[in-house]
């Protein structure tokens, strides 16, 4: 080991000051590399994060109070999830696993600006021209769209030269890994090259008022790689979720100074690049089959999902128990709870269970769906009337209250699903029931709503 050497993980970005076979923070194996220890940094007149004009003191009524112009993406989506449009001088992070589609979403966001007369400056620093000009065609991009200028380029000094001289309307750095700057001595992608970089097209993006998106790649924990500590130096980080073997891809933002991060936008992945999908329960309910019907809250949206079961006699002494979007304790723990509430006995009985669509889901409100989409196949029954079924599960059989209640509702009854189970506590809090043009059933534990099926369809609202 060299005496001025540090080591770091190359796949989250933890320090050391030795070797590691086992990295600490993402438990990553034989990812460590070495790289040599950085001078102190000398003082920078660039590391001003404001203009001069603005560093001075100010009452409050003195700041004006521009409201934001933004640019729109054309993606009503991407729109949505970073407030409403991309501020100018914002630095976006864009995370996600290899292969998701970051550069895909952000060649189409260029291509949008183009076609605004909106010129960018598409830094590919990962990929060659060439690859890059493929995409474009893939994206119906026109090859002599004089909007979008295409820089291969690694070095961060000669990218920066480029951006002032160009002042473009929007700026893409593919990927923040893949730069670096040549006053460090440390490798493209260490934790202080990735650092610096972030911070000089910070103060870039303020100073020249540019908007800035830096594509970052994530680890296995779902981090984005290293950079964690870039959370907090950059304006906005979105991160791109895969769905289960399917083509739909989430965008969630994690934080946001220009809105809320309440916010999730979905796309699908199509042979000419994603597309915005607004309307998600349609797609994930066009081949439902009987299944109990869940409504999930993803941000501020609803999505209605339909949750499948399967139990068959098994021939293992331990029988098999498979979960597909959600976590396998919590089907051991809903099994649990049928068998000791239910008086139904599933030690011989081999356990399927999937989302469709292949989201997974968190939400403990999705409880009683899998419940009663379990305790229906093993009975031999399938939900024909295409119920809704809302609560979490306490241990002994009581059906617990879940968030949102209203706007789940308003959600199912909208796309005509109107028999809905609910939690009595939920139901309690509801203020205009006959408002939200739905049949409610409201249970207060499985097993009397299993045992007393015959007055759900009496009513408009049926308790239990
Ligand atoms: P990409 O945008 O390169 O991912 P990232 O930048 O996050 O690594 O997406 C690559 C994947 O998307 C690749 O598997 C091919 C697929 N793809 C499509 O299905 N349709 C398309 O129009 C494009 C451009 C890519
Ligand atoms: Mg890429």
């Amino acid at each position: 080991m060299n005496k001025g050497s540090i080591f770091f993980c190359a796949s989250c970005g933890h320090e050391s000051t030795g070797y590691l076979g086992k990295c600490p923070s993402c438990s990553d194996w034989n990812s460590f590399k070495e790289a040599p220890k950085e001078p102190k940094v000398k003082k920078d007149k660039t590391r001003h994060l404001f203009t001069k004009a603005e560093s001075k003191l100010l009452t409050l009524d003195q700041i004006k109070e521009d409201e934001v112009s933004r640019y729109n993406s054309k993606s009503e989506e991407l729109n949505r999830v970073l407030g409403g449009g991309i501020v100018p001088g914002s630095l976006t992070l864009m995370g996600g696993e290899p292969g998701i589609g970051k550069s895909t979403l952000l060649l189409q966001v260029s291509k949008n600006f183009a076609e605004q007369n909106l010129t960018v400056l598409y830094v590919s620093a990962e990929e060659s021209s060439r690859q890059l000009r493929l995409r474009a065609n893939r994206l119906g991009i026109k090859p002599d769209c004089k909007e979008i200028l295409v820089y291969a380029e690694n070095n961060l000094n000669s990218i920066i030269n480029e951006i002032e001289s160009l002042e473009p309307n929007l700026v893409i750095i593919d990927s923040i890994q893949a730069v670096y700057m040549a006053e460090l001595d440390s490798v493209p992608g260490s934790p202080s090259q990735i650092r610096d970089c972030t911070g000089n097209l910070m103060r870039l993006a303020k100073s020249i008022n540019v908007p800035i998106f830096i594509v970052g790649h994530i680890n296995k924990e779902g981090d984005i790689a290293g950079p964690k500590m870039l959370e907090h130096m950059v304006d906005t980080v979105l991160q791109f979720e895969n769905s289960r073997d399917s083509n739909i891809r989430f965008l969630r933002s994690i934080k946001n100074r220009f809105g809320s991060t309440d916010e999730i936008a979905i796309f699908q992945m199509e042979a000419h690049g994603l597309i915005d999908v607004t309307n998600p329960s349609a797609i994930f309910l066009e081949e439902k089959s009987g299944g109990m019907l869940f409504a999930a809250r993803e941000g501020k949206r609803t999505i209605l999902l339909e949750i499948q079961a399967l139990t068959l006699g098994s021939d293992y002494s331990n029988p098999r128990r498979i979960a597909n979007g959600v976590e396998i304790n919590r089907l051991h723990q809903i099994l649990a709870i049928i068998e000791k509430t239910l008086g139904i006995s599933l030690a011989k009985t081999d356990i399927y269970l999937n989302v469709v669509g292949g989201i997974n889901i968190k939400d403990p409100a999705l409880d009683l769906a899998i419940a009663l989409a379990i305790y229906n196949s093993a009975m031999g029954q399938s939900n024909d009337r295409d119920i809704v079924a809302l609560g979490e599960l306490g241990l002994s059989g009581e059906i617990r209250s879940v968030t949102d209640i209203e706007a789940r509702i308003r959600e199912c009854s909208k796309l005509g699903y109107k028999e809905i189970i609910i939690p009595e506590s939920s139901f309690r809090k509801l203020q205009n029931q006959e408002a939200l043009g739905a049949k409610i059933i409201s249970a207060k534990n499985i097993n009397s709503l299993v045992k007393n099926p015959s007055s759900k369809t009496k009513t408009q609202v049926t308790s239990h």
